[in-house]
């Protein structure tokens, strides 16, 4: 493998105004630097360098599963020639057609198929840019073409006369460099520009200048793929086009979507055949559809599975569970993790469910919470029914047989349990085991007082 991936991220991102590092701000709930790291991994590198400064520690951490990451640290940021200085005592240097692709931690939607047509026409005797023709060059660097239409330069902005203001073709940032070039022109770059840095930039120039070298330029079509994002409006605009990609690629795959701008996807999303999917919802982390699945508005759904023809009404919140086939839920209902509905389930308005597994034909129609829990087949938890899991200390388990029937507004004290066909009366407070088939009434019994006079106001 003869190349080898910088991605440039010691930036602090002044504008973002904040204190998190810029390449951790998220786009569709992951780090821009991860989606940088998604397109770079599927180029076949032989190693990818990652260079950070401002907040490098928590970068680190976030990235501490991949153990094949090089990390190196650019203590002061004195610009991006500067950047990849850092790393150039780390690229074997031996093969002689060593290539370095060099990425920006803040440029987060680039395809990984762009970055690998500009390999592939990549070698090591030219220098490789991906450049953008735009009507919105502002703050970019320029690219400068003589008479015959040769790049001779990059000029930044801050440093462009008015004439070279002009020029629409940018520098995306996105270059390939034959490594050993890399090495010598790097040694020689000064910092005596507008912004007293060391541009990476100012090797293109270099590079015009020997006669071993060439330039090429491949001009992309699609601007979002090499949109940087150095303040909060960027990154919400780039967020916005990310989620348009998502929903045109549910639409093509079949998905009725209400709204195509009312969606937004942090994360995976997986679909069966005939979802729709209502304004509003929000997908976090993996989420399986199955065939038939309709989602109402307002819906947020959160590594979970759903399987064949459940309805999702709206407002409702599903966090860590399956939903099996034929079930309604919501609307307003939260299932927390844990969660395992059985087919033809129902849980309806105000119901909240944790740590429970609900049986084949169950229902919870109305305002209960059932935490800990096993039930059965054909039960019926009346509304206002409580699931006591925790004595203030540890949790308990209640365990219900199959058609049993709960009866309103009853608190079930575990550990308890519920055999089959058992019938608890409205408003009982169950704290010990209910044999089969029996009808338990546990509640102060009523008295009624003839003649009772109200208390009169004094
Ligand atoms: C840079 C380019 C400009 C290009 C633009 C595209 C230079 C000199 N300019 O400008 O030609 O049009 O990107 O978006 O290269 N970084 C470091 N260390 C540093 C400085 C920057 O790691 O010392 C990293 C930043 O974290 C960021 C990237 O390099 O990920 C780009 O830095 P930034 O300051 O945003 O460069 P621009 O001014 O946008
Ligand atoms: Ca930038």
């Amino acid at each position: 493998m003869n190349l080898d991936i910088v991605i440039l991220g010691a930036g602090r991102g002044t504008r973002m105004n904040s204190k998190i590092p810029k390449v951790l701000h998220q786009i569709g709930g992951n780090s821009m630097l991860s989606h940088v790291l998604n397109a770079a991994r599927k180029l076949e590198s032989e190693r990818i360098h990652i260079v950070v400064g401002y907040g490098a520690e928590q970068i680190k951490t976030e990235f501490s599963y991949d153990n094949e990451l090089q990390w190196a640290l650019q203590a002061d940021q004195l610009g991006t020639g500067h950047a990849v200085m850092q790393v150039m005592s780390r690229i074997d240097m031996k093969k002689p057609q060593k290539l370095v692709l060099v990425l920006y931690g803040d440029v987060p939607l680039t395809n990984s198929s762009t970055l690998s047509n500009l390999v592939q026409q990549a070698n090591e005797n030219k220098l490789s840019l991906l450049t953008l023709v735009t009507e919105n060059p502002a703050g970019l660097g320029r690219i400068v073409r003589n008479d015959l239409g040769e790049i001779t330069a990059i000029v930044e902005e801050k440093d462009a006369t008015e004439e070279q203001k002009q020029i629409k073709e940018i520098n995306t940032g996105i270059m390939i460099i034959p490594a050993t070039k890399l090495n010598t022109w790097l040694t020689s770059l000064g910092n005596n520009n507008a912004q007293g840095e060391y541009y990476l930039t100012d090797i293109v120039a270099m590079a015009a200048a020997d006669d071993y070298c060439a330039i090429s330029a491949m001009v992309i079509e699609n601007e979002n793929e090499v949109q940087g994002v150095n303040d909060k409006a960027q990154l919400a605009g780039l967020e916005r086009q990310f989620q348009m990609n998502n929903a045109d690629q549910l639409l093509k795959a079949g998905v009725l979507l209400r709204d195509p701008s009312r969606i937004d996807i942090r994360g995976e999303i997986e679909t069966g055949s005939d979802v729709e999917i209502d304004i509003n919802a929000i997908f976090e982390g993996s989420v399986i559809l199955g065939n038939g699945v309709k989602i109402g508005a307002n819906v947020v759904i959160k590594n979970s599975k759903i399987a064949d023809n459940v309805n999702i009404l709206h407002g409702t919140n599903i966090d860590g569970a399956e939903i099996g086939e034929n079930s309604n839920v919501g609307p307003y209902a939260r299932i927390r993790p844990g969660t395992i509905l059985k087919e033809n389930t129902k849980i309806g308005n105000f119901v909240e469910t944790k740590n429970a597994i609900i049986g084949k034909g169950s229902k919870a129609s109305h305002l209960a919470y059932i935490g800990d829990a096993v039930v059965g087949e054909n039960v019926n938890i009346g509304a206002g029914t409580i699931f006591c899991n925790y004595d203030g200390a540890n949790k308990h388990k209640t365990i219900i047989g199959d058609n049993v029937f709960v009866g309103s507004n009853s608190v079930l004290v575990a550990p308890v349990t519920l055999a089959d066909n058992t019938f608890v009366a409205a408003g009982s407070s169950v704290n010990s085991d209910v044999p089969a088939d029996n009808l338990t009434v546990a509640r102060a019994k009523q008295r009624n007082i003839p003649g009772w006079k109200r208390p009169t106001k004094k």
